[in-house]
């Protein structure tokens, strides 16, 4: 059960989600704090990147808001990225896996939650080509175990999770909109675009309450070191080479972390109900751009002024699977919802490069597992 301590969240007064967002074409009235309370979400993979944000960004924004972090802590899922929340009377740390129909339904039971936002899901799309089992039983078979938890035990709201990988590449020119086919090319892309399909028939079939969220590329604090951003600072800061796939010529667009959730805060709450939503940061950049402005930022650092990390250009793991450009046409979420991102590049790169540079010790221990070791430790045989 939810422990108490004197220790909480800070929490703000409850403007909603988009109180401060550019000015919307077209304006929903905000949810009020008397309409808000008192709220349980269940958050699946909230110990992960995007979900500890959530968390975090949820439980300030709203205080009748409650947070079920529903997570099997894979080697991605990380408490200690919420060490400032875990003793919140406003937040409970369940530890299981998605794809446990008899397990959901016992935490369903207990919390009979309001909403669910599904970020539960094996995220990386290298691991999906050396073994895509693990990203069928989550993404696809988790997502369908949670989809059928809300056909027994009704909830107000389920937002899926999902990537703008599931539209698969563009050129240089164009942007996908809603609208554009589903043409995944990864088996994480067609796991995650599986799971967008089923969530949406269920929408349909069932009436059920549901919402799709596809953004772009995020970056921010916690994300797990195996990604382009962490991990660059990570071997900058070692010295080692930097890896860059094929020539780096590939283009994503990038969103800082805290507008993603803000924009998943904003569908939750006022997203049309069986709609798919695009999120985006509106920040194309080549892989090798970005990896270079990396370094530019550690060398305009005092303590860093002296790294000279070398790239190194290594053959495409992913081959024909490494989808050139993804960039996504934002206007249903920015017209319907009010949502813009708020974050410049410049700034949100600058204070992420500086949050990995001061968080060494914290990327240390991801890498060396010695989190999963704690884990070992807590849940013995049962660890991850
Ligand atoms: N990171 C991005 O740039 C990005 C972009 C678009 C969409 N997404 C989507 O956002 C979601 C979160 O991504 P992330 O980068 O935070 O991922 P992540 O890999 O950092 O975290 C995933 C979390 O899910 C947990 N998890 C994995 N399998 C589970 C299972 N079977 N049951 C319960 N928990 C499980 C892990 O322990 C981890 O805490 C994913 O659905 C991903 O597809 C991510």
């Amino acid at each position: 059960m939810p422990k108490n301590s004197e220790r909480s969240v800070a929490s703000t007064q409850d403007l909603g989600p988009s109180a401060q967002d550019p000015a919307p074409r077209t304006r929903h009235p905000e949810p009020s704090s008397q309409e808000l309370a008192p709220r349980t979400l269940f958050v699946t993979g909230g110990a992960g990147f995007i979900g500890s944000n959530f968390i975090r960004h949820v439980l300030s924004a709203h205080d009748g808001v409650r947070a079920v972090n529903y997570d099997k802590l894979t080697y991605a899922g990380n408490l200690e990225n919420l060490t400032d929340i875990k003793e919140s009377e406003r937040y409970r740390f369940v530890r299981g896996d998605i794809s446990d129909a008899k397990a959901v339904a016992q935490v369903f039971a207990e919390e009979k939650p309001w909403g669910v936002v599904n970020f539960a899901a094996e995220s990386h799309v290298d691991r999906s080509i050396l073994d895509a089992t693990p990203f069928v039983d989550t993404n696809v078979k988790g997502t369908q175990v949670l989809l059928e938890a809300i056909r027994q035990q009704p909830v107000e709201r389920f937002v899926q999770i999902s990537t703008d990988e599931v539209y698969g590449a563009l050129g240089k020119d164009g942007l996908f909109s809603e609208s554009s086919p589903i043409q995944p090319n990864s088996p994480y892309a067609a796991c995650k675009a599986a799971a967008d399909l089923i969530a949406l028939a269920y929408a349909k079939t069932y009436g059920l309450p549901i919402v799709v969220t596809r953004s772009s590329n995020n970056y921010g604090p916690y994300q797990f070191p195996e990604k382009l951003i962490p991990l660059t600072v990570r071997n900058a800061l070692a010295g080692k080479e930097l890896p860059i796939y094929g020539e780096g010529k590939q283009v994503r667009d990038w969103l800082y972390v805290e507008d993603n959730c803000r924009a998943i805060d904003a569908v939750l709450h006022k997203g049309r109900i069986g709609e798919v939503y695009n999120i985006g940061g509106d920040c194309e950049k080549q892989n090798i751009d970005l990896v270079k402005l990396i370094c530019e930022i550690l060398r305009n650092h005092p303590e860093t002024q002296e790294l000279r990390p070398r790239i190194q250009f290594i053959k495409d793991p992913r081959g024909a699977a490494h989808d050139f450009r993804y960039a996504l046409d934002c206007r249903k979420i920015r017209e319907e919802l009010g949502w813009g991102p708020r974050m410049s590049f410049e700034t949100g790169l600058a204070s992420t490069v500086e949050w990995y540079r001061a968080n060494r010790p914290w990327t240390e221990r991801v890498i060396t597992g010695e989190y999963r070791d704690y884990y070992r430790k807590i849940y013995g045989a049962c660890a991850p």
